[in-house]
């Protein structure tokens, strides 16, 4: 079984993916293979909306975004990280979501693939440095619609409040425990504590 991270922070060792490494070794504690890319570190275009790849789901744009599909369509489940930025999820975060269009039109208008009857899951990892209440909204309701476009299912989340230095997630009191959880859950949703 094998679990992708994506990890969406333009920092290294940054909060996003502390919680996210954490989640990867819950997932390997229950047997999965993980592996982590991080998006800023891959030549990721945006969208150009030209729908190239209405003909055959395959997309236009020739870059390290092509790679990233196969490990996409392969994962058995997937935890995707992505700090709060303007409410939402990074640039380099969103480029890949956008991207993705073109599994979206594989799945729903070209109907390939659907012979795959795995049942995919999906978990989200986020930080924002504020305390509102609606923080984590906007995020999430782009990556449920990211999950669905590439038939994953949506099936938890760790979202974290009021960190915004560097690595200041080590000192969360339960953060930690509860991505490594998550990662846990991922691969058998009824780990307990
Ligand atoms: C460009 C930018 C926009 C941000 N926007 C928000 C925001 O809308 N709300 C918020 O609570 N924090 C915001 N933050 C703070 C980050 O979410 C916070 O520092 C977070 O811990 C960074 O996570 P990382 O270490 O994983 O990159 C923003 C930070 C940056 C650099």
């Amino acid at each position: 079984m094998k679990v992708l991270g994506i990890m969406g922070s333009p920092r290294r060792q940054s909060n996003t993916e502390i919680l996210l490494d954490a989640a990867l070794a819950g997932a390997k504690e229950r047997g999965a293979e993980a592996e982590k890319v991080a998006v800023s570190e891959l030549k990721i275009s945006p969208c150009r909306e030209i729908y190239a790849c209405l003909k055959d789901g395959q997309c236009a744009i020739k870059d390290d975004m092509q790679r990233l599909y196969e490990k996409l369509l392969e994962a058995d489940h997937i935890v995707f990280a992505s700090p709060i930025f303007f409410y939402g999820i990074t640039s380099q975060a969103k480029a890949m979501v956008d991207r993705c269009q073109a599994l979206w039109v594989r799945r729903y208008v070209l109907g390939i693939g659907k012979g795959d009857n795995r049942i995919r899951r999906g978990a989200f990892i986020s930080v924002g440095a504020t305390q509102g209440k609606r923080l984590f909204d906007g995020a999430v309701l782009t990556v449920k619609y990211f999950f669905d476009a590439i038939g994953v299912k949506y099936a938890g989340d760790v979202l974290i409040r009021g960190i915004d230095g560097k690595a200041q997630i080590k000192e969360h009191p339960t953060a930690l425990q509860d991505a490594f959880h998550l990662g846990q859950q991922l691969v058998h949703p009824d780990t307990k504590r």
